[in-house]
């Protein structure tokens, strides 16, 4: 029997990394897990106290499409404390995490053959989501000369007035590189310029180390900004995220989310009001990601890894590991044999140049980093 060909979307490798770890564990072997783009934390403690008072008080039945309105109104509250901006509740749709978030921006925004520009190295869902909906994703390389962030002549070799959409991530995913606030503000200007629907994916926003992040929404109307519970807020299995949307996309946005999710996850979205007043909890977690960066910073050039993007927020570093492989995939799977450190081949991120690049998440703990660097030191020792 027939199976489409929108299926045919290739499978984000760091789950099969992750596979792969787990095998490992089940056979008693250890696993310094630097693959996977989590906290190592669990939900806050106000996250999870609030969760324990809904599973007694709450139905916990469907909710609106767009999310509870407790929720919309926090996360507006949010934008108002930590960005300056007003924001009105009706605005705001809580999703699935900011993967279903994808899927709704761009069914609401594209049609079947739009051109949506994303960046390469970049996050492999993006190309894939767009690849299943038939739209065409259009990569603009980008590398250490515009610290992997695209210029206004990237965006025109891309093909310019040509796009129907733009998405960039800021921090990003795998290169933690960001956007400087005049850079988005030209970026914004030229997709008003050319009618090209701006996509922010601020999932990294509240993990950077020392730049500030400024949202798309303060600057553009018509920008669509995507967010997540799972990364700052330390929540990746509670499947929640949201937008902010431009008053136009309101009521396609809210027509896809009744017919396709019904709601995102009642529970995880009565517990989430309560993640704003965790930020004691949460910037300690930032505070030791930014230790474990330094850590790796100073100790992976001695083991001969010594070409990074610039690891501004998020918390990967996307290594150059040309001078050792240029297949990612077999370093990574060999690397996780023989030293018990796991970590994502860089052809998930970059079809072109991936397979010599490897991304090394620090989300994990000190510990776990230190004796991480101290075994690859050992292991690409014996390599060279
Ligand atoms: C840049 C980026 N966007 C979106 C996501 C998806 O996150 P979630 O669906 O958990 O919100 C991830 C996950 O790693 C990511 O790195």
């Amino acid at each position: 029997m027939k199976i489409s060909n929108r299926g045919a979307i290739p499978p984000f490798i760091v789950m099969d990394v992750m596979k792969a770890a787990a095998e490992r564990e089940a056979m008693g072997a250890g696993v310094l897990h630097m693959e996977v783009g989590q906290p190592s934390t669990p939900a806050p403690g106000g996250v999870i106290a609030a969760a324990k008072r809904a599973l007694d008080g709450d139905l916990l039945g469907y909710t609106l499409a767009t999310g509870i309105l407790p929720l919309r109104q926090r996360i507006v509250r949010h934008y108002l404390e930590y960005y300056g901006v007003t924001l009105s509740p009706e605005r705001i749709c809580v999703t699935t995490g900011s993967s279903a978030a994808f899927l709704l921006t761009f069914l609401a925004a594209f049609d079947p053959g739009d051109k949506v520009a994303i960046l390469r190295p970049g996050y492999p869902c993006y190309r894939n989501i767009l690849g299943a909906l038939d739209i065409e994703a259009v990569e603009v390389p980008v590398g250490p000369d515009s610290r992997f962030q695209p210029t206004l002549a990237a965006l025109d070799a891309a093909g310019g007035g040509d796009l129907d959409g733009l998405l960039i991530a800021s921090p990003a995913n795998p290169t933690g590189s960001m956007l400087r606030e005049g850079e988005l503000r030209a970026i914004l200007n030229y997709c008003r310029a050319r009618n090209i629907r701006y996509i922010s994916d601020e999932i990294y926003h509240q993990i950077t180390y020392g730049g500030a992040t400024s949202t798309a929404v303060a600057h553009d109307e018509n920008a669509v900004v995507i967010n997540s519970f799972s990364k700052y807020y330390s929540m990746t299995g509670w499947r929640l995220g949201w937008m902010v949307l431009p008053e136009e996309m309101l009521r396609p946005v809210e027509r896809l989310a009744q017919n396709l999710f019904i709601s995102a996850p009642s529970l995880a979205q009565h517990a989430a009001v309560a993640a704003f007043d965790c930020s004691g909890e949460l910037d300690a977690n930032v505070a030791r990601y930014a230790r474990n960066r330094d850590l790796l910073l100073a100790e992976l050039p001695k083991a001969g890894l010594d070409r990074f993007a610039p690891a501004d927020g998020a918390f990967y570093i996307y290594a150059d590991v040309a001078k050792f492989t240029d297949d990612a995939v077999a370093f990574c799977a060999k690397m996780l044999a023989q030293t018990g450190v796991a970590a994502t081949p860089g052809n998930d991120f970059d079809p072109v140049n991936g397979a010599s690049h490897v991304r090394f998440s620090f989300a994990g703990s000190e510990d776990d980093m230190a004796e991480a660097c101290r075994r690859l030191r050992d292991w690409l020792g014996k390599e060279t």
